[in-house]
């Protein structure tokens, strides 16, 4: 099966990158969100990473050629004629399970749908598809352009077939693939990390150490190019703490329950670099001040 034009719904961190290494990439792209604002600066924001990614002499071509394969639209008909679906919309069962039934409804038969959801199963998404052999998931890390692992997950009725086109696909991309052979919710790598961030809020909750020490102390001790504060607040604070919940739920494992410092920030809407405050500040450009205690 030859992919050619790849859709991706949801134009968001996660789903701006997986449109920028698909162009990179030379696939064809079109990039659907809800609002043409949202798409208008999701365009802005691979077109500078594209940028500067074409004059460190990262990535091949010229930025505008690069730019030129990707499309955008607010609805879904684009990907009636997609060889293969990324997700990355809103962490939520409910949105996913639509999109996915529209999804299903609107492509051709053979069009693989892949999911890039941090912690819900592949098959609870699947179920709501008329193509569950089709269906698996794509777990990309964030920021998609760096990071150069992907998950490829295994839903209980992924074709093993899909599953080699997707994890070939991803090996165009210039990422790296583990294949994990059950959607635990949480997949693998975040299973692993989830309590060692937890571990780190509740030191500094305890009083024990500073948000900064430990993020210096992971960078310096094990050679981290982020401490878990920088990255949650890169990532943002509630997408953590809902990826933390849904493995809570399903383990009901209490390595994986989220923090009271780590709610109290979500509730307040402390959500990290794009509300200017998480577990540090930021100015109008981004730029970190200081932590934000
Ligand atoms: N942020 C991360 O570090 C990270 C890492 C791996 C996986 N993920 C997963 O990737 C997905 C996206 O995460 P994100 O961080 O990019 O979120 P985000 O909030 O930055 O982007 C989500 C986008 O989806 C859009 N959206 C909502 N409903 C939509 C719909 N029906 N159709 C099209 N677009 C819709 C929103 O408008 C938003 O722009 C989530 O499932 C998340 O769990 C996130």
């Amino acid at each position: 099966m030859e992919i050619k034009k790849i859709f991706v719904a949801g134009a968001g961190l996660m789903g701006g990158g997986i449109a920028q290494v698909c162009a990179q990439a030379g696939y064809d792209v079109t990039m659907r969100d809800l609002t043409e604002e949202i798409l208008e600066k999701s365009l802005k924001a691979i077109h500078w990473s594209v940028g500067k990614l074409v004059e460190k002499g990262r990535v091949k071509g010229a930025t505008d050629e690069i730019m030129g394969r990707i499309k955008t639209s607010t609805d879904l008909s684009g990907a009636a004629d997609a060889d293969f679906v990324f997700e990355a919309i809103i962490e939520n069962l409910e949105a996913k399970r639509e999109i996915f039934k529209e999804l299903d409804r609107i492509c051709q038969q053979p069009t693989i749908l892949a999911t890039n959801s941090s912690a819900i199963p592949v098959t609870e998404i699947a179920e709501a598809t008329q193509r569950v052999p089709k269906v698996t998931g794509t777990h990309f890390f964030s920021p998609v352009p760096m990071m150069k692992a992907v998950e490829i997950v295994k839903g209980l009725g992924t074709a093993e077939q899909t599953i080699e086109i997707a994890d070939k696909l991803c090996r165009s991309l210039g990422k790296e693939t583990i294949r994990v052979n059950r959607d635990v919710a949480g997949i693998v790598l975040n299973r692993i990390n989830f309590p060692s961030t937890i571990e780190a809020i509740k030191l500094v909750e305890a009083g024990v150490t500073t948000v900064e020490d430990i993020d210096r102390g992971m960078r310096l001790g094990f050679g981290r190019p982020m401490g878990p504060f920088e990255t949650a607040d890169m990532t943002g604070l509630e997408v953590g703490f809902n990826a933390m919940m849904v493995v809570y739920r399903e383990t009901r494992d209490e390595k994986f329950h989220p923090p009271m410092l780590l709610q109290r920030k979500v509730k307040l809407g402390h959500l990290g670099r794009k509300t200017g405050i998480g577990w540090y500040k930021y100015d109008e450009n981004g730029k970190k001040l200081g932590p934000a205690d």
